[in-house]
């Protein structure tokens, strides 16, 4: 166990290269078992979520090395079609091999994801998928036996809410299905756009990424190659956050602000001036903050439900009072009695939550939640008068490269104390 401990009051500053995109390189690396040989994918950032993925895809029988930045995963041998409860509760997002090992195998076993510190997470779309292709399910005892003895056959599936997990796993499981699978009310999110990349340039034909129609005509077989993941958007959210809370200056290299179109108008909302440049944003924030009126989560091009922990901490200290409204999971406001512990004012009620600004929050030793609320805590003790200790890194070690490390070269004082 180990924890965060912040001396709070210091002004972020500094320019930042920021990770490659936990999201996108989960799937990717998933793909990778459909592409029978060795694939080199860069720019994958060093999480313990990519750590229990390699697990997985070595448990497989793939062979994995990381190199840097770099990990060269090898499928050409795949010795097994099931993933063992250990390494599916390690990692609820595991879910997302089902696609792939079934693409590969034409049968796949893992067991049900349980309950998560955000949410129930049902995969009850992803099972929906499957079956849509030809995927016949059973379950027995907690395990999910799927098999298509006949192979997977292209068909029409339509969601019912745009589910990324849901829409990834369709477009494993049909990219080396017989026929043309059409994905109706398909996820939007640049992680699936950078998946389906990657597809295609396996030599996969998908149509229509990042739109709401996903067409993906069938391939007998797919080539590795060598691929880059995209920049982490909600990683660029949470430092720019980092820079608005404490009247900073910060630049962010090599991302992509057309993924952030919905989280930097309100940051100006809140006062902050921003800058871009080719792939560099600048923002300069102002000494205290305006209330942003209202922050509502939606699938992407919306507000992203994963930056709406970090923007609580941004209302908290801002002029004025702010609404937050949390559609995508139903308890993801966890953080939020933690802040209140620093002296936030903060009424809840379902997934409502209202803010009244505070000139300062104190430090004070908190709990991290869960990923995204724990980032929201170190936000916060990065602004708190004093000292904030934040318990629980583990949770914020599955989303943040180098944490304590890049907001120490942000100017901060972040240390981390092995309990
Ligand atoms: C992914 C992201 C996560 C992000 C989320 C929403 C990864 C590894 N994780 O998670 O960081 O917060 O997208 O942008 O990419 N649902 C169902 N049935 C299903 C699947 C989902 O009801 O079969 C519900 C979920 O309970 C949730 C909502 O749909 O309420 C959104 O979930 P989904 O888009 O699937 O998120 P994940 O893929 O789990």
């Amino acid at each position: 166990m180990s924890a965060f401990v912040i001396k709070g009051g210091r002004r972020i500053s500094g320019s930042l290269r920021v990770q490659g995109s936990k999201n996108s390189v989960l799937p990717i690396l998933a793909a990778t078992v459909l592409t029978e040989g060795k694939s080199v994918i860069h720019n994958c950032p060093k999480l313990s979520d990519t750590d229990g993925t390699i697990k997985i895809l070595k448990n497989l029988g793939c062979k994995v090395i990381r190199e840097g930045s770099s990990i060269i995963v090898d499928s050409s041998n795949i010795s097994s079609a099931e993933i063992p409860e250990k390494l599916m509760r390690e990692m609820r997002s595991s879910v997302i091999f089902l696609g792939a090992i079934l693409g590969r195998m034409n049968s796949a076993v893992i067991s049900t994801p349980g309950g998560c510190e955000i949410g129930l997470r049902p995969i009850d779309l992803h099972l929906y998928a499957m079956k849509q292709l030809g995927v016949q399910v059973e379950e027995n005892y907690g395990k999910l036996i799927c098999s298509a003895p006949n192979g997977l056959k292209g068909k029409k599936i339509t969601f019912s809410f745009p589910s990324v997990g849901a829409t990834e796993n369709a477009v494993l499981a049909s990219v080396t299905a017989k026929g043309t699978t059409t994905i109706v009310n398909a996820a939007r999110e640049p992680e699936i756009i950078d998946l389906c990349d990657f597809l295609n340039k396996c030599g996969g034909e998908i149509y229509g990424a990042g739109e709401s129609v996903i067409t993906v005509k069938g391939k007998e077989k797919l080539f590795p190659c060598e691929y880059s993941v995209i920049c982490d958007r909600i990683a660029c959210a949470t430092y720019l956050i980092a820079g608005a809370v404490t009247g900073g200056d910060v630049v962010l290299e090599n991302t992509n602000p057309v993924h952030l179109s919905a989280v930097l108008p309100l940051l100006e909302e809140a006062g902050c001036d921003i800058n871009i440049r080719c792939r560099a944003i600048r923002l300069k924030a102002p000494r205290r903050l305006n209330r942003i009126d209202k922050i509502i989560t939606q699938p992407y091009p919306g507000f992203p439900t994963d930056a709406q922990a970090p923007f609580t901490t941004l209302v908290c200290v801002a002029k004025g009072t702010s609404v937050i409204v949390e559609n995508i999971f139903e308890s993801r406001f966890k953080h939020i009695p933690e802040l209140v512990r620093m002296g936030a004012k903060i009424r809840m009620e379902g997934r409502v939550a209202v803010i009244d600004g505070v000139e300062r929050l104190y430090g004070a030793e908190v709990v991290s939640p869960d990923l995204r609320g724990g980032a929201a805590l170190v936000l916060a003790g990065l602004c708190a008068e004093g000292e904030t200790v934040v318990n629980n890194t583990k949770f914020i070690d599955r989303g943040y490269e180098d944490f304590e490390d890049n907001l120490s070269m942000l100017n901060a004082d972040v240390k981390r104390k092995v309990n």
